[in-house]
C-alpha cells in the first residue's frame, strides 16, 4: 500500500487574541509557508496496533503503547480510534515533520493534530470531514492549553481566513484587497497555556478593569473585519497598532515583542502588533510592495530570528469586477 501523507499550515492572529477567550470575536489567518505534515506507511507484518511513530522535530521516535496516556499523539490517536469506533489500528508507521515554529504562536501543535487526524483517518479508508477533524485537534489543545477558544484548530483545519466567536459557528473572511503580512519570530518560546492563565487570573483579581480591555479589543476586531472586506484597508494598520496596545495593558507583551513592534512602525510598517499570547512568539507587521525590504530589515536588526511572508488575497471573481 502506498503512503498516506496530509499537512495542514501555520497561522497566525490577525487581532482579538486573549479577549477571544472571554467571548470577544478574533481574526485568524492560515500561514501557508509553514506546513505540518504526516505520513503513514502500512506495516503488513506489524500486529494489530503496532504504530511506530518517528517525530524528529521532538526526538521521538518509539511505539505509540511506550508514549505516555497524556503525550498528544496518544490522546489524538486513541480519540481518533474512539470516534471511528474501531476495535484496534492496523500496524503502520507515522512519520510527522513540521516547519511550524514550537511555542512560537503558529499552531504548531494544532497544525500537527490536523495532519495527523487526516492522513491516519485516510489511511484507514475513514476519511473525516473538516468539522470531525478540528474537533478532534481541539480535544487535544483542550488538554495542553486548558481554556483555549478553539481558534487554532478551526483557521488551520479550513485553511482559509476566519472570524470567531468561541462556541460559535466561524466565518469565512473574503478580503477586498490584497494585503501582505510579515510575521517576525521574536526567539522567545513562550507557553499559550502560562499566559492564559496568567490573564484569568488578573481578570479575577479586577474583572472591570479586564472586561473593559477585553470588550475594547473585541470592538477593534469587528472594525478589522469590515475594513477587511469593504475598506479602507488604510485604516487597518492604525487598529492593528490600536490592539498591540490594548494587548501591553492586558500584561501579555514582553520588550523585545515591543522592540520588534516598534522597528516595523519606524521603518513603515502601516501597523504592528504581537500576535498569539504574547511574551514572546512572533509580532506581525502589516506591510506593501514599498516597505516590505526596509521593514524586514528593521526587524532583522531589531533581532528577529525568522521572517514569514504571508499574503490574503481577494477571490478571483472580486478582483475581476
Ligand atoms: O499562542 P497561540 O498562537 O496559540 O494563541 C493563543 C491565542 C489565545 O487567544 C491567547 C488563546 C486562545 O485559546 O485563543
Amino acid at each position: 500500500m502506498p503512503a498516506v501523507s496530509a499537512h495542514a499550515p501555520g497561522k497566525t492572529i490577525l487581532c482579538g487574541e486573549h479577549a477571544v477567550v472571554y467571548g470577544q470575536p478574533a481574526i485568524a489567518i492560515p500561514v501557508t509557508q509553514v506546513q505540518a505534515r504526516a505520513v503513514v506507511v502500512a506495516n503488513p507484518r506489524g500486529s494489530a496496533n503496532q504504530i511506530r511513530i518517528t517525530a524528529p522535530d521532538i526526538h521521538l521516535d518509539d511505539f505509540l503503547e511506550n508514549l505516555p496516556e497524556s503525550h498528544p499523539i496518544r490522546q489524538l490517536l486513541t480519540n481518533l480510534q474512539n470516534s471511528l469506533q474501531l476495535p484496534h489500528f492496523p500496524a503502520f508507521d507515522l512519520r510527522v515533520t513540521s516547519t511550524i515554529p514550537i511555542a512560537g504562536g503558529m499552531g504548531s501543535g494544532a497544525a500537527v493534530s490536523v495532519a495527523i487526524v487526516r492522513a491516519v483517518s485516510t489511511f484507514l479508508g475513514r476519511p473525516m470531514t473538516n468539522e470531525q477533524v478540528s474537533s478532534l485537534a481541539f480535544e487535544v489543545e483542550k488538554s495542553y492549553h486548558g481554556t483555549p477558544s478553539g481558534i487554532d484548530n478551526t483557521v488551520i483545519t479550513y485553511a482559509h481566513p476566519i472570524f470567531f466567536i468561541r462556541g460559535q459557528p466561524f466565518e469565512s473572511l473574503h478580503v477586498c484587497q490584497p494585503l501582505t503580512f510579515l510575521i517576525a519570530n521574536s526567539g522567545i518560546k513562550s507557553e499559550t497555556a502560562a499566559v492564559v492563565s496568567d490573564v484569568r487570573q488578573a481578570w479575577q483579581n479586577d474583572p472591570h478593569r479586564y472586561e473593559a480591555l477585553f470588550h475594547a479589543i473585541g470592538t477593534l476586531t469587528v472594525q478589522v473585519r469590515r475594513r477587511l472586506e469593504r475598506g479602507p484597508t488604510e485604516e487597518i494598520g492604525g487598529f492593528l497598532t490600536a490592539n498591540h496596545q490594548l494587548l501591553q495593558e492586558l500584561g501579555v507583551s514582553c520588550t523585545q515583542l515591543d522592540k520588534l513592534v516598534d522597528a516595523a512602525l519606524s521603518a513603515g510598517a502601516q501597523g504592528a502588533k504581537l500576535t498569539g499570547a504574547g511574551r514572546g512568539g512572533n509580532i506581525l507587521a502589516l506591510v506593501n510592495e514599498e516597505n516590505i525590504a526596509a521593514v524586514s530589515t528593521a526587524l532583522r536588526n531589531a533581532g528577529a530570528t525568522n521572517l514569514y511572508l504571508t499574503n490574503l488575497m481577494p477571490a478571483t471573481s472580486e478582483v475581476e469586477k
